[in-house]
């Protein structure tokens, strides 16, 4: 288990730390006080580029080996960031051409962190040299376990740019893809309003424009943009490799929040890391969401330090943010939780961000494990001395647990950007939320979840969920059909199959290449603003706890062969179908034509826990979070309270509770916030 903070030498040197006779003399404190908080790696370096070549050509790398050094004489090891997320001012002021330009035309000065172009070449050609001046000085320490590539990709509205060079780049892309200039007029469409081309110089990059740009443009340009991050970041991967071939190379992504293919990157690197921001509204189940997604990026082929499988959280806050309208302090023991969240659902190193809060530049007020004061007796740095204490012990027992799951949700950035990017039938149907609702009801059962990209062999999973996916490539609709035919069971929804991977919608019905597998055709869509509904009759064997009501989006179906479970009740379509099952090969494929409220997701993870025989994790109040971490012989449960209050479990069999190394029978009242983690062995040293 890497127990790890985020560390910037560079902040504590004179005249913000040290002497000025010993400038970096504040470096061995904290080194003793992460000793102290059973930190065994630190991430350092990643915005450090102007100060390892202040001027060109100029390198000063010493500073650096000398940090590495104190960590080696404390045993903490080093993961180094390519310092390329943040180009130094000189670089921009003698090549203003690698200035990201907007999509109204203007340009974005230097002067912060992700000042670049992702297309200029003289931007790549300054990144490689700083590249393998830092790894040629530095790859061989001895501290060095992992590189992370550069920060944050596409981070502050970075993913695209509009600059000559892109524009330049964007041609080439197309003619790659398409050829020649008419399979490019054709598959984009661009008959419509006369758009047309002659020449691939000629097509736009959708820059602001008085009307919608084409969305098939659109989703060739989202592509594009995320293919040159993809290349960007391979080109560091590649030149890593070959300088420094035994160190696995990360970069550190956020969930749901930027525009670029992340199974894409996911692939590129050798291991996943995230950066987690929970926040005190947070919602347990989103966060596990999230948690859940990120893990799924990367299922095979991971090398990782300590050759443990999963995922790293690089950057988990220590405590407040500095982003919202009001950045309260997280509260005593949530951190701890948010920690224990984490590993229970794979995480094999967390890191938290950051050691210290900064006394210069905008993140001041940002929480850290230690404050301004650098002293080691605050709220937080205790507890991150505590849950260091605690995974040290846990350490052993986690060996080589990994997270395994029965049922999955598809989920393609393709799809996600054809949502947010393209005129929609409804602004208020959210796929975030339309997945969220059915995450929540496997969460909430105690179903462990994966998240998989469409194109992925899905046959591992008993139930694969697919909400959503409007966008549809041709090629997936027949994987879902080959998943079926095989056995599986698919859950599809409302808004699925509308438009293919060119943006073109089908004249064969919806959901396009998929209306025999579900035994039905949607012929229109009516969609509800908010606040209106539909409401859902129910006959045979689906079970329900409520009226569930139908919002948002309700599919006119005609069945064609399949057998209906519920019809709505109101307005011209009352009586038709809402929910369906369709026998298909081995499998079944259900379409729920609507979105509902929670309750009606309960109640279809239910009657599919008994239909697909999905096994819960463990028996415990639904207000309990539960996730396995499993190595094929041993599983590790964890219990999580997230509420304020405690929460009475009864154990029916004793369990050996691994923190507190004793036995567990009949009640125990688990505290607010509080986590245990168990397993089904005898206590080490008797209870
Ligand atoms: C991260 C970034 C950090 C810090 C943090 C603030 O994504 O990597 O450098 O800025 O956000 O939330």
């Amino acid at each position: 288990m890497y127990f790890g903070v985020d560390y910037y030498p560079e902040h504590w040197v004179y005249p913000y730390g040290g002497t000025p006779e010993e400038p970096e003399q504040r470096w061995a404190e904290d080194i003793r006080l992460m000793v102290e908080a059973r930190v065994n790696v630190v991430r350092m370096g990643e915005f450090a580029w102007g100060l390892y070549e202040p001027e060109e050509g100029r390198y000063y790398f010493d500073w650096m080996r000398r940090a590495m050094d104190l960590c080696k004489e404390a045993g903490i090891q080093v993961v180094l960031g390519t310092p390329t997320a943040a180009p130094p001012v000189w670089l921009a002021r003698k090549h203003p051409e690698i200035l990201p330009v907007d999509e109204h035309g203007q340009v974005k000065h230097e002067g912060t962190r992700r000042a670049c172009c992702l297309n200029s070449d003289v931007y790549w050609e300054y990144s490689r040299r700083i590249v393998r001046a830092l790894a040629e000085a530095l790859g061989n320490h001895p501290q060095l376990i992992a590189w992370q590539v550069d920060n944050g990709l596409g981070g502050h509205a970075t993913v695209s740019s509009f600059n000559e060079e892109t524009r330049h780049d964007w041609h080439a892309w197309l003619r790659a893809k398409y050829e020649t200039v008419e399979r490019l007029n054709d598959m984009l469409g661009l008959h419509f309003w006369g758009q047309r081309v002659t020449r691939f110089e000629d097509v736009p990059m959708p820059m602001a424009a008085p009307a919608q740009h084409n969305p098939a443009l659109v989703m060739d340009w989202m592509r594009f943009s995320s293919d040159t991050i993809v290349s960007y970041l391979r080109m560091q991967v590649d030149l890593l490799h070959e300088i420094t071939p035994t160190i696995p190379v990360t970069h550190n992504l956020r969930a749901l929040s930027r525009d670029f293919d992340h199974f894409d990157v996911a692939e590129v690197l050798d291991f996943v890391s995230l950066d987690h921001n929970p926040v005190i509204t947070s919602r347990c189940a989103e966060l596990a969401c999230e948690i859940d997604m990120m893990r799924s990026l990367k299922k095979e082929g991971i090398r990782i330090p300590g050759n443990s499988g999963g995922f790293w959280v690089i950057e988990q806050k220590a405590g407040n943010v500095h982003w919202q309208e009001v950045n309260s302090l997280v509260r005593p023991g949530i951190i701890r939780l948010f920690t224990y969240q984490l590993v229970s659902r794979g995480a094999t190193g967390v890191f938290y961000f950051f050691w210290r809060k900064p006394r210069i530049g905008p993140e001041k007020f940002y929480g850290g494990v230690l404050s301004h004061d650098g002293r080691g007796d605050s709220r937080v740095f205790r507890e991150i001395k505590q849950i260091g204490g605690e995974l040290e012990r846990l350490a052993p027992a986690l060996g080589k647990t990994h997270v395994t799951a029965e049922a999955c949700i598809l989920f393609s950035h393709e799809n996600d950007w054809n949502l947010k990017h393209t005129p929609q039938p409804n602004r208020h149907f959210s796929q975030r939320e339309h997945i969220q609702l059915f995450y929540n009801a496997l969460h909430d059962r105690n179903i462990s979840v994966d998240f998989a990209h469409p194109m992925e062999d899905l046959s591992r999973y008993k139930v694969v969920f697919a909400p959503s996916l409007q966008l549809l490539a041709g090629a997936a609709a027949d994987l879902l059909k080959l998943y079926v035919h095989n056995g599986g069971t698919l859950v599809a929804t409302c808004n699925t199959g509308l438009v293919d991977e060119h943006h073109i919608a089908p004249d064969t019905g919806y959901p396009h290449d998929l209306t025999d597998l579900f035994g039905l055709e949607v012929s229109e869509f009516d969609v509800l603003p908010p606040g209106e509904e539909n409401h859902l009759s129910f006959k045979g064997a689906f079970t329900t706890s409520h009226l569930h009501t139908a919002r948002l989006w309700c599919d006119l179906i005609e069945p064609q062969g399949c057998q209906v479970l519920a019809t709505f009740t109101k307005d011209f379509y009352a009586g038709r179908p809402a929910l369906t099952m369709n026998a298909y090969g081995q499998g079944r494929a259900v379409y729920l034509g609507t979105v509902s409220q929670q309750p009606l997701y309960y109640d279809l993870v239910a009657w599919l826990r008994a239909l697909c025989n999905l096994h819960p994790m463990l028996k415990v109040p639904d207000t309990v979070e539960v996730s396995v971490r499993s190595d094929g012989a041993r599983k590790i449960f964890f219990l999580l309270n997230h509420q304020n209050s405690a929460v009475r479990l009864s154990f029916f069999k004793p369990m050996h509770d691994l923190l507190g190394d004793r036995s567990l029978t009949g009640n125990f009242d688990l505290p607010a916030h509080g986590v245990l983690v168990l397993d089904e062995g005898l206590p080490q040293s008797g209870s």
